[in-house]
């Protein structure tokens, strides 16, 4: 694994400064690209999409193939731990992930025991991945955080603003630390065998923190993330983490300081001011909102440079403030590379 340290994204993340920042894309290997498109049509079902060595080492290939990103991801979700805990997980067509919804009593039969067996393929995705990218080339796995795992394991969907989970944790607060423990320690073992298998750095996706009020925030996205770092930690001293809490706004800096990542991914609704005041204490990623790479033209190009006039003399990782929509033309790709990479 020491060799990898040497790629640039890893770099950024102990702390060094580029003149052209590494540059990679949330969601990058997906369905604004014609040749996922191809592949996911004759993966089967979703899950044997990911579950798939081989065809998931070729899409997380993909964008990197095509417009030669600094980091590929891992092709994988975040809801493959509810699946390996024993719940049901679909992804059904235009309307996303179904799960069971979780009840009370549910919680105690989740199999932890299983978890690692069940996502060995994710691990020969990893060390495939591994071997196939170029040296130069930064190889990013991640895990969904506790929190957010859990509101689509309680709603069973998607929801506007996950309130099933939110009246859950507060009915039942006991009950809910107990499932985002189990969670957490799932999500641990996972990330340590996606680093073991030859993943750079480890991105924690909690995308759903902005939900949370302030006392709620502390208890189920700081604590669960902080049990994941260090039990990470405790296997890999050196273990680079990324955490990405959506939608913390004023909670980011506790956020660091508390969880102990590395670098902090930031959501668009960041101020230029705060972000500046978080890069000075660390590596940031993100800002940049996914509607201006859609818009493409001025928009973009004006949402670039701002971030790069902003961060770009600190550690900075370029990225958006969330996943790349199926929307997004590849023309604005492009154009965003191009620019990022002075072209
Ligand atoms: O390129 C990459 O970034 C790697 C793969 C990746 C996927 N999901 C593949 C995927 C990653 C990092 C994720 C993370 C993920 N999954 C998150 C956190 C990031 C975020 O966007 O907020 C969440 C909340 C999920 C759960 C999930 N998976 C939802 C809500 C959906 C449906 C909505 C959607 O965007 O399609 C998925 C499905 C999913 N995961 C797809 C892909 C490429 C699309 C399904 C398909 O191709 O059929």
């Amino acid at each position: 694994m020491e060799k990898f340290r040497l790629n640039k994204i890893e770099q950024v993340l102990m702390g060094t400064t580029y003149d052209i920042p590494p540059i990679w894309l949330m969601r990058q290997a997906g369905r604004y690209l014609p040749e996922y498109r191809e592949v996911r049509k004759k993966a089967g079902s979703f899950l044997d999409l990911c579950y798939t060595p081989e065809l998931a080492i070729e899409v997380s290939l993909q964008p990197i193939e095509r417009f030669g990103f600094d980091a590929a991801i891992l092709f994988s979700d975040i809801l493959v731990i509810p699946d390996a805990l024993g719940r049901k997980v679909d992804f059904v067509e235009n309307r996303g992930p179904v799960l069971e919804p979780l009840s009370l009593s549910d919680i105690a039969k989740l199999r932890p025991e299983d978890v690692l067996s069940h996502l060995d393929p994710v691990f020969k995705t990893v060390s495939g991945l591994r071997e196939a990218l170029p040296a130069g080339t930064s190889l990013i796995g991640f895990c969904g955080a506790p929190w957010t795992v859990a509101t689509y394991m309680i709603a069973g969907h998607g929801t506007p603003d996950q309130a099933p989970a939110r009246q859950f944790a507060l009915e039942h607060p006991v009950e809910f630390g107990k499932l985002l423990e189990i969670i957490a320690d799932a999500s641990s073992e996972y990330l340590v065998a996606q680093l073991q298998a030859g993943a750079g750095a480890v991105q924690i996706f909690d995308s759903w923190a902005g939900v949370l009020e302030d006392d709620q925030f502390e208890k189920w996205c700081i604590k669960p993330v902080n049990r994941i770092v260090s039990q990470v930690r405790q296997k890999i001293a050196d273990a680079l983490v990324i955490g990405f809490p959506k939608g913390a706004g004023s909670r980011y800096d506790t956020y660091r300081q508390k969880t102990g990542v590395d670098g902090l991914g930031l959501d668009w609704s960041v101020s230029f001011d705060q972000a500046k005041k978080l890069q000075s204490e660390g590596s940031v990623q993100g800002l940049l909102d996914p509607v201006r790479l859609v818009a493409g033209g001025l928009a973009l190009d004006e949402g670039i440079d701002r971030i790069i006039e902003n961060l770009g003399s600190g550690s900075l990782i370029f990225n958006l403030g969330h996943g790349i929509t199926p929307q997004t033309p590849i023309a604005h790709v492009e154009q965003l590379i191009d620019r990022v990479r002075g072209r």
